[in-house]
C-alpha cells in the first residue's frame, strides 16, 4: 500500500495544471494551501515542467518552509502574517500569476482576481474556507474580471466520464511517470495508521497539521 499510494492527487493537479489552467513551461502559477496533497503534488509537477516561478499560501511558517525547501517553490507566504497579493505581486514585478489553483472558495476570490495576472486563470477545486460569500470577506472588484481577461473554471474529478479519465492519464504518464522512475517527484505520506485507529486520523486530518496524506491499513 505504501509502496503504490492512491495517484488521486497527482491526477487532480495534473488536471488543474493542464486541462483547465492551460499551463506551459515559463509560466508563473500558484497553489493555495501548499501542503495539501494535491498542492505537494502540484508544486512538484510545475517545477518539474520549468514553471517559470511556483507560489503557495500557507497559514503556517512550517508549512512554508516546507514549500519551499522540500517541495522547490520559488516562495511560500503564510497568510496568517503577510498579505500574499502583495508579495505576489512584487515576486512578478507587478504582473501577476498565470495560473492560481484555489482550494480556499469565496474568501480568496478578490485576492485571486487581484493576484492573477493579465489572461490568466483561476482554477477552483473547493471550497475549504466556506462555500457562501459573507459580509465580512473582502468584496470582488468585478472591473478585473474583464480588464485583465481573467478565466475562472471549476472542475471535479468524479463526475468525469471515461474518456476524459483516460486523457487525463495519459497526461499523468506523460508529465509525471519519468520522474517518478528518477525519483525526482516524491509522495508525501504523514502518517500510517491502523485502521482501528480511524478517530485519530481524523482528528489529525482536522488539526490541519499535515503535510501530505494518512494512510490507513486493513490487514
Ligand atoms: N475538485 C477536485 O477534483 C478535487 C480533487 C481532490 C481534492 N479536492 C479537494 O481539494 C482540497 C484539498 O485536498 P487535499 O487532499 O490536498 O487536502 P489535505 O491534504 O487534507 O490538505 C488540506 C489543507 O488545506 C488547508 N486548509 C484547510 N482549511 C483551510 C482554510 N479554511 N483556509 C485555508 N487553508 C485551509 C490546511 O493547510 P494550512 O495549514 O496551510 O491552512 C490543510 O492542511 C479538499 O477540499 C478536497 O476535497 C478536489
Amino acid at each position: 500500500m505504501l509502496s503504490n499510494p492512491h495517484p488521486q492527487t497527482w491526477i487532480t493537479a495534473t488536471q488543474a495544471m493542464y486541462l483547465i489552467g492551460r499551463f506551459a513551461p515559463g509560466k508563473t502559477i500558484l497553489w493555495h494551501a501548499g501542503a495539501s496533497s494535491v498542492s505537494i503534488s502540484g508544486i512538484q509537477l510545475s517545477r518539474g515542467d520549468n514553471a517559470a516561478a511556483v507560489f503557495a499560501t500557507v497559514r503556517s511558517d512550517d508549512k512554508a518552509t516546507f514549500c519551499k525547501e522540500q517541495l522547490g517553490a520559488t516562495g511560500a507566504f503564510n497568510t496568517k502574517k503577510t498579505d500574499w497579493v502583495d508579495e505576489v505581486l512584487k515576486a512578478t514585478d507587478g504582473k501577476g500569476v498565470d495560473v492560481i489553483v484555489d482550494f480556499i472558495g469565496p474568501s480568496a476570490f478578490a485576492s485571486n482576481l487581484r493576484a492573477v495576472a493579465k489572461d490568466g486563470t483561476i482554477v477552483s477545486l473547493a471550497t475549504l474556507g466556506g462555500a457562501v460569500m459573507t459580509p465580512e470577506m473582502e468584496m470582488p472588484n468585478m472591473i478585473l474580471f474583464f480588464a485583465k481577461r481573467i478565466r475562472f473554471e471549476g472542475s471535479g474529478l468524479r463526475s468525469r466520464d471515461e474518456e476524459y479519465q483516460g486523457k487525463l492519464r495519459d497526461q499523468l504518464v506523460e508529465h509525471a511517470l519519468p520522474k517518478f522512475k528518477d525519483g525526482c517527484f516524491k509522495v508525501f505520506v504523514e502518517k500510517v495508521y491502523p485502521w482501528e485507529k480511524i478517530q485519530e486520523a481524523h482528528a489529525q486530518l482536522e488539526s490541519n497539521q499535515t503535510k501530505g496524506k494518512l494512510i490507513c491499513t486493513i490487514s
